[in-house]
């Protein structure tokens, strides 16, 4: 259980077709925006840039762009319908809906409300994409000391996703620009298990782990400080919320995140997390940590529970695959039966 060691078996390309700037939104359903309403702003603290008849738009304190979270009211099983990249300008756009199209992937613009110009795309596992280089501007509630409440979310970070296939997925975004910053792989070998790819100069806008994909394990927001975490979990409690409560806090070995998860009224899982660290430089190579490594999850050396590393949110009309890589995680249950 030798780790972390640096390596840098997955260079990434330094002049991308596009230039992406980070994870932007993401869109997903559920079943009463009265309550998802509720659990988002009352208790984690997120503000709501608009509610429409069936759509909630929320941002965090510090946003200024329309929103980083988008419910669309539905009766069905509730499932993410798109995760969201910012790109750089229109120009950039365009490029991407050219390179797309050089490699296969069939790409289209659409209108979504309150975004400039988006186009919608698969990325190499099926994953559903929508990229969009504006939206409309609001303003920052960064000074609005009155509305801090629950965790005081910041800004969106990133996303996790569940990958059949996180090699394939980790080329796909490397070839965009993404650098590696850490990854974790099967023991003794340098089979990619999980990868924490950036575009935004900190750990990561998008991660891929192993497991029956693509779905949505998580998106996370950052919180000012560690106080925050403790703070929207005794408002959670207070609220009556505790049963969304599903792991944490904890601090994060990979990413050196103090974090703690939620799990929403539709079951989509949230993460809050503060103190990440910036990866900008050229020569900042990847941390590799050993699928056995218990600390690479929770530094403090609990593993999470079953159900955070199998159980996630589907995405809309995407089928998921049955992972490639035959290697589980050591969860919870496993770790304390071996060692009481
Ligand atoms: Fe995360």
């Amino acid at each position: 259980m030798s780790n972390p060691t640096l390596s840098d078996p997955f260079p990434a390309n330094l002049n991308p077709p596009f230039n992406v700037t980070r994870a932007s939104h993401a869109v997903l359903t559920a079943r009463d925006l009265d309550a998802t309403q509720a659990f988002y702003c009352d208790v984690l603290g997120l503000i709501l840039s608009r509610r429409d008849r069936d759509a909630l738009y929320l941002r965090g304190l510090e946003e200024r762009s329309h929103h980083s979270l988008v419910f669309l009211k539905s009766d069905k099983p509730p499932v993410c319908e798109r995760v969201g990249l910012r790109v750089f300008t229109e120009d950039d756009l365009d490029r991407a809906a050219a390179h797309f199209g050089k490699i296969g992937h069939h790409a289209v613009f659409v209108e979504r409300p309150y975004q400039g110009r988006t186009l919608h795309v698969d990325d190499a596992i099926g994953t559903p994409l929508e990229l969009c280089a504006t939206m409309d501007d609001l303003p920052t509630n960064l000074q609005r000391f009155e509305l801090y409440k629950g965790a005081s979310p910041m800004r969106l970070d990133h996303f996790q996703i569940a990958a059949h296939d996180v090699q394939t997925a980790t080329d796909f975004y490397l070839a965009l620009g993404f650098r590696l910053t850490e990854f974790t792989a099967t023991d003794g070998k340098d089979e990619i298990w999980a990868s924490w790819l950036q575009r935004k100069g900190n750990p990561h806008d998008v991660v891929f782990s192993s497991g029956r994909g693509p779905r949505l394990h998580h998106f996370a927001y950052a919180v000012p400080e560690a106080r925050d975490i403790i703070h929207v979990c005794d408002v959670a409690g207070s609220l009556g919320f505790g049963k969304h409560f599903e792991r944490g806090p904890g601090r994060h070995g990979i990413g050196n995140a103090l974090f703690v998860y939620f799990r929403d009224p539709d079951g989509h899982r949230v993460e809050l997390f503060n103190a990440h660290y910036q990866a900008i430089d050229i020569n900042h190579t990847p941390l590799r940590w050993d699928l056995s490594n218990t600390r690479r999850s929770q530094l403090w050396g609990l593993p999470a529970q079953a159900r955070w590393f199998y159980e996630a949110s589907e995405f809309a009309g995407r089928a998921p695959q049955e992972p490639l890589l035959k290697a589980d995680p050591v969860t919870l249950e496993k770790f304390l039966a071996q060692q009481f």
